[in-house]
């Protein structure tokens, strides 16, 4: 099936028994992936730093028929991500998913880098997910297993000019989820990662959106992609649903790119 529409069969239930945690999830990618979490039936956790973009997701799942709540939550603080963590433990028989989707972007290049940005950087997008990470694994070690669905990017794979700290905290994230996945494959915790390239939605359309044309922007990096378009946040949701579900149960420690082909090609 296409990961484009046909929005009604998406409906198959698969996470019905567990709780999932969205870190991110008031926005883009961590919007979508929550909201189609709720579809298929987990009690899901949006958990944001944007505590009102949250509780707007968390308020348009429940309107949808699903269960899930908002909590507000600075990923880059432990005490905060242990809090969360605590409160999403006491909603459902189990933590059974989190994704770590929180990030930001900098296109700052290395000699212009400053300490301040180097340092913010690496905290949300690296010791972020390795805080929830610390937070939760226990939890699904107790409950008997899990899923922890890293969001990493192309720009963790390969690189381009101008994002060295986004590049080396996707990069060595992608270490960390490897780590994880070893530690913690005895207990049946899975740890893998997506890596998207651009998709029309959150950090990729915001840091377009700037561009003195964004519509000739996107379409020119469209036209750069083997596949001749944008990734479609649709398609990421599939793929998050594969991992957090039991469709995936032998699968940990792997990287799934999302960037119809991109990351394989030599280019000339
Ligand atoms: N959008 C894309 O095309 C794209 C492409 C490749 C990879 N990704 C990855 O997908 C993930 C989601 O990206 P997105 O595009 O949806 O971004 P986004 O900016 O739309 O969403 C990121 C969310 O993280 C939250 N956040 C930021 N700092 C935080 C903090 N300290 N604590 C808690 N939450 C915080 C923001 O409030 C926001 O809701 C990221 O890991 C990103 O690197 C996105």
């Amino acid at each position: 099936m296409s990961g484009v529409g046909a929005e009604q069969s998406r409906r198959s239930h698969q996470l019905t028994d567990r709780v999932a945690i969205v870190v991110g999830g008031a926005s883009g990618l961590g919007d979508a992936i929550s909201r189609r979490f709720g579809q298929e039936g987990a009690t899901v956790v949006v958990a944001d730093i944007d505590e009102p973009g949250a509780k707007a997701v968390a308020d348009a799942i429940v309107a949808d028929g699903g269960n899930a709540v908002a909590i507000a939550c600075d990923v880059t603080k432990s005490a905060d991500v242990e809090a969360m963590t605590t409160a999403a433990a006491a909603l459902g028989p189990r933590i059974g998913v989190l994704v770590c989707s929180a990030a930001i972007e900098s296109l700052t290049p290395v000699l212009d880098l400053s300490d301040e940005e180097w340092q913010q950087v690496l905290d949300i997008d690296l010791k972020g997910p390795f805080l929830c990470m610390r937070a939760a694994l226990p939890h699904m070690v107790k409950g008997g297993g899990g899923s922890v669905i890293a969001m990493g990017s192309t720009l963790g794979l390969i690189v381009a000019p101008g994002h060295p700290a986004y590049c080396a905290a996707k990069g060595a994230l992608l270490n960390l989820c490897k780590q994880a996945a070893i530690e913690h494959a005895p207990d049946n915790v899975r740890v893998n990662m997506l890596a998207p390239s651009a998709t029309t939605t959150g950090l990729f359309m915001k840091h377009s959106g700037k561009a003195p044309d964004p519509d000739a922007l996107r379409a020119k990096i469209a036209a750069g992609m083997p596949m001749k378009r944008l990734g479609d946040p649709n398609e990421v949701c599939d793929a998050a649903v594969f991992l957090a579900s039991d469709q995936s149960t032998y699968l940990s420690g792997a990287v799934i790119p999302l960037d119809g082909g991109l990351a394989a090609r030599r280019i000339v």
